[in-house]
């Protein structure tokens, strides 16, 4: 898997888990929602009640998971992780839900994945904190209704488009998390590595956070790459020249654009004479699925300001031909900026 895929990977996650903020006030930037957060936290607590159910949206790696756990680590509560594709049948969300305690958090990763059978029990076990379930077969089937403990639901969510309306209206609240600005990731990295015990110095902590495309995700991987290559080819320290070379052996420019970024580009300046070309032809040049150029690559070119989104396909802006050292041709001039 490629270094900047904002994508959790196996291996990586008893490494994120460390570096996770436990409390609000470990958590950087994403200041609005952290002042919401702060709010109904003291208020649910004052009032002895649970929190609204709650959605986070928003590109992976951003801190949806991180918020959800910080959330039932301020309330004093029991966090329960599960997600959208995990839950099968019926059942296993009924198991679920009946074994919480009040107050207790259900937190449900890729809840755009949840299967419509399944979303139907969640919306009365939402509003009512009721679980609806028929017995017996056929004609002599019937609904008992169960009460369940007062739980707070939490979503999480790559894809807001793709969740049903009558789901997310039964979420109190909806927070969109941002992508971060240098000096937000600058200081994850300077937090991370004193976690971990690491050395390194400002220019250091600057130059990873130039390339880690504004997810904390990505940052704390890139660290962990510079780390593993200051220990092998350097002294141990993270300095700006470490840095440098490890990425340089990564392939990681400046921006933290990497080579299938740079392809999908130069695709679009080289065959389609810099756009516009529609995702499903710029998928088959470039063998790639039409969802991982939507959803993996384009939202950080878009961030960039490298493509723009046309009525007629996706446009290579004037800023990515200077990035690229390619001539811009005047007719690609009067694009964005
Ligand atoms: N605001 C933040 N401050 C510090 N670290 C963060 C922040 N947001 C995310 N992280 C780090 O990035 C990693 C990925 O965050 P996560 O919550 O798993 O993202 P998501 O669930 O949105 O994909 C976490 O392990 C955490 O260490
Ligand atoms: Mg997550």
């Amino acid at each position: 898997m490629k270094t900047t895929d904002p994508k959790e990977e196996t291996d990586e996650i008893n490494f994120e888990l460390s570096l996770r903020p436990k409390c609000l006030d470990d958590f950087i930037g994403q200041e609005k929602i952290k002042k919401n957060l702060d709010i109904l936290i003291q208020a649910a607590k004052k009032r002895n009640e649970t929190v609204e159910h709650m959605l986070f949206h928003g590109s992976s790696g951003l801190g949806k998971t991180t918020l959800s756990y910080l959330i039932a680590n301020e309330m004093g509560k029991n966090i329960r992780i599960t997600s959208g594709p995990a839950i099968e049948k019926v059942g296993d969300l009924g198991a679920i839900l009946t074994n919480m305690e009040d107050g207790d958090i259900l937190f449900i990763d890729e809840i755009h994945r949840l299967n419509k059978l399944i979303e139907e029990v969640l919306y009365p076990a939402m509003e009512d904190y009721a679980l609806d379930i028929i017995v017996g077969k056929g004609p002599s089937a019937r609904t008992i209704r169960l009460d369940l403990p007062k739980f707070t639901l939490i979503g999480a969510t790559t894809r807001i488009d793709l969740i049903s309306s009558p789901l997310l209206n039964r979420f109190g609240i909806s927070q969109r998390l941002e992508f971060y600005n240098n000096e937000e990731i600058e200081y994850i990295i300077k937090r991370s590595s004193k976690i971990l015990g690491l050395k390194i110095d400002s220019a250091g902590a600057k130059k990873i956070s130039q390339s880690s495309r504004q997810t904390p995700r990505i940052a704390n991987r890139l660290l962990k790459r510079v780390r593993d290559f200051a220990q092998v080819k350097g002294n141990g320290m993270i300095d700006e020249n470490i840095v440098e070379k490890t990425f340089d052996y990564l392939e990681i420019d400046e921006t933290g654009l990497e080579h299938t970024d740079r392809k999908i580009l130069e695709i679009i300046i080289e065959k389609f004479n810099g756009g516009p070309v529609g995702v499903s032809t710029l998928a088959a040049s470039l063998s790639e699925q039409e969802d991982t150029i939507e959803y993996v690559y384009e939202p950080y070119l878009l961030q960039l300001g490298f493509i723009e989104r046309t009525s007629r396909g996706r446009k290579v802006t004037k800023l990515a031909y200077n990035h690229l050292r390619i001539e811009c041709p005047k007719s690609n001039e009067d694009t964005l900026l």
